[in-house]
């Protein structure tokens, strides 16, 4: 039978906090952060499941992990420590790219998503290790990693990303939040705070066998060419702060949510069931200039939206609303979502008990660094385009330009400098572009006219600039909506479009450079956050230069 919805209060994961206050002043630490295989309830009426997750301790480790709280200006090292063992709790694929040991153990290795910070502490794919670091990629070179937090307040998360694991490590549950907080510039703004009014949710679609384990698919659609590996992983099973369709008791009155979505590869299209308007006032690491208000939020894959709700806005006085998905799989002309994964969470709302000294301020913050095309040095084609052998099941893998992780790089901007990025969508699926260390706008989606002449072209000649892109981008400009206004680390890619995007690879809250050495090796990357994609194999090396 399906589980009954609504049953499970949605949990506060715990929070480790990334600086300590001696004197009255904050002071960096050094965390450990562990990773563990434990038992994790995601259902008050599904048994135990085995999970991969982040903790302190074996104790205190949760689906997902804790929430670490970092102050701008306060850099925090973490050790992130492998306590996995021999096996894999869940399928993997040994034909695509990846990481595989000698002797046995789980690779993995922590990206801190949005973070500014040297390339060292980046996690290369190639950086992995096993458990007790006894065994590490040909890019490894330390235990411990260093994030500056020199970039403005902001929600991040962290999550694996070793090579050809990273979708199998995140579903079995290798993530956690990352807030960034700046007192001095936040506390003015007057929103929502503290631990009950301020809440991170972090959304993952899951699928499970009745004896409560998860589900991941053993077999591919392609198993002549990769036995396991499939396109895509959808979960029926919406889990937040890693429960199965919660319920949250809310005071009438407003609330922050950093809503992050964690999935494999489901969007999710958010609105209420009520039609109140989410009040959007950052996305990724930053805020937007002003709120805007929005009946409904499409969060792609790796993509987060900070919003306040004000429950005391609803004339109905309904005593309860539901938070729904209305986002086609794979996103955006796939099935609608069914019974299941049409419900995310649900508020049951309560008397306010104090006044509500919030607001939504009619301005936020302002970044110094402006989105203009005509400031951009360079202009580079971004091509996203996946392959089949001809045989049915569906793509065999897709690639960046028609090239590999393993090539050399192509994308090399100077430290400083700003591009226009033209991502040139060639699949008929959208897709999450993410980029380390840099921030980008999108500023508008064109059209392509002649697609299958240009798929075609690209086939042979793998080159856009010569199956001219530019007149291939004819159709319609649409515009970006104004909630997604901001300097984000992600960005939703149209089927079928040319998106036009101004890239910064500088500090934008002040347009100076960054703070350390940003060319030093192993360098960045690039890639498709669909994690499924991005293993096999959309993901590119981003090396800066000087
Ligand atoms: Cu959220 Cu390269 O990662
Ligand atoms: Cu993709």
């Amino acid at each position: 039978g399906s589980l009954e919805m609504y049953v499970d209060r949605l949990p506060q994961m715990p929070k480790v906090r990334g600086y300590s206050v001696e004197r009255g002043r904050a002071t960096p630490v050094h965390l450990a952060v562990g990773m563990y295989q434990k038992k994790w309830k995601f259902h008050r009426d599904l048994p135990a499941t085995t999970v991969f997750v982040f903790g302190e301790s074996a104790e205190s480790a949760t689906f997902p992990g804790p929430t670490i709280e970092a102050l701008q200006g306060v850099p925090l090292s973490v050790t992130w420590e492998n306590h996995l063992p021999e096996n894999h709790i869940l399928p993997w694929d040994p034909t695509v790219p990846v990481a595989i040991p000698r002797h046995g153990g789980v690779p993995t290795v922590v990206h801190l998503h949005g973070g500014v910070h040297p390339p060292q502490s980046d996690a290369s794919a190639f950086a992995w290790f096993t458990a007790g670091f006894r065994e590490t990629g040909a890019k490894w070179t330390t235990p411990t990693y260093v994030y500056p937090n020199v970039q403005s307040p902001g929600v991040l998360w962290y999550h694996d990303h070793a090579l050809g694991l990273t979708r199998a490590n995140l579903l079995a549950g290798l993530l956690g939040a990352y807030v960034i907080r700046n007192p001095a510039v936040e506390w003015p703004l007057g929103l929502p705070c503290g631990d009950e009014f301020d809440r991170v949710l972090v959304l993952a679609d899951r699928s499970f066998y009745a004896n409560g384990s998860l589900y991941m698919n053993s077999t591919g659609d392609n198993p002549h060419v990769h036995p396991q590996w499939q396109p895509e992983y959808f979960g029926d099973v919406i889990t937040v702060n890693g429960k199965a369709w919660p319920f949250l008791p809310v005071a009438r009155r407003r609330y922050r949510f950093r809503v992050i979505n964690a999935s494999n590869a489901r969007y999710f299209n958010l609105s209420l069931s009520n039609g109140l308007p989410f009040h959007v006032v950052g996305s990724d690491t930053s805020y937007l200039a002003r709120p805007v208000a929005a009946t409904h939020v499409v969060v792609g894959v790796s993509e987060s939206f900070d919003v306040v709700i004000d429950f005391s806005d609803d004339e109905s006085n309904t005593p309860e609303v539901e938070l729904v998905n209305t986002a086609p799989y794979p996103f955006p002309d796939g099935n609608a979502p069914g019974r299941l994964s049409s419900k995310v969470m649900k508020f049951v709302i309560e008397p306010a008990k104090t006044r509500d000294h919030s607001r939504v301020p009619a301005r936020l913050l302002e970044y110094h660094a402006k989105v203009a095309e005509e400031e951009a040095t360079r202009k580079r084609y971004i091509v996203m385009y996946e392959y089949d052998d001809g045989a049915t099941g569906g793509p065999t893998h897709l690639y960046i330009n028609g090239k590999r992780l393993e090539d050399p790089a192509t994308e090399t901007p100077r430290v400083g400098a700003t591009e226009v990025w033209e991502v040139v969508n060639l699949t008929p699926d959208d897709h999450p572009l993410h980029l380390h260390l840099a921030t980008f706008q999108a500023v508008r989606a064109r059209g392509l006219v002649g697609l299958d002449e240009f798929r075609r072209c690209m086939a042979r000649l793998n080159d856009a600039a010569r199956c001219n892109v530019s007149q291939h981008a004819a159709g319609d400009a649409v515009g970006v909506p104004e909630h997604e206004r901001t300097w984000k680390n992600v960005g939703k890619m149209a089927p079928g479009h040319v998106t036009t995007a101004v890239v910064k690879f500088l500090m934008v809250d002040t347009g100076e450079d960054y703070p350390f050495d940003a060319t030093a090796e192993p360098g960045y990357v690039y890639h498709c956050h669909i994690l499924d994609h991005e293993d096999n194999a959309m993901i590119r090396p981003l090396k800066l230069i000087r």
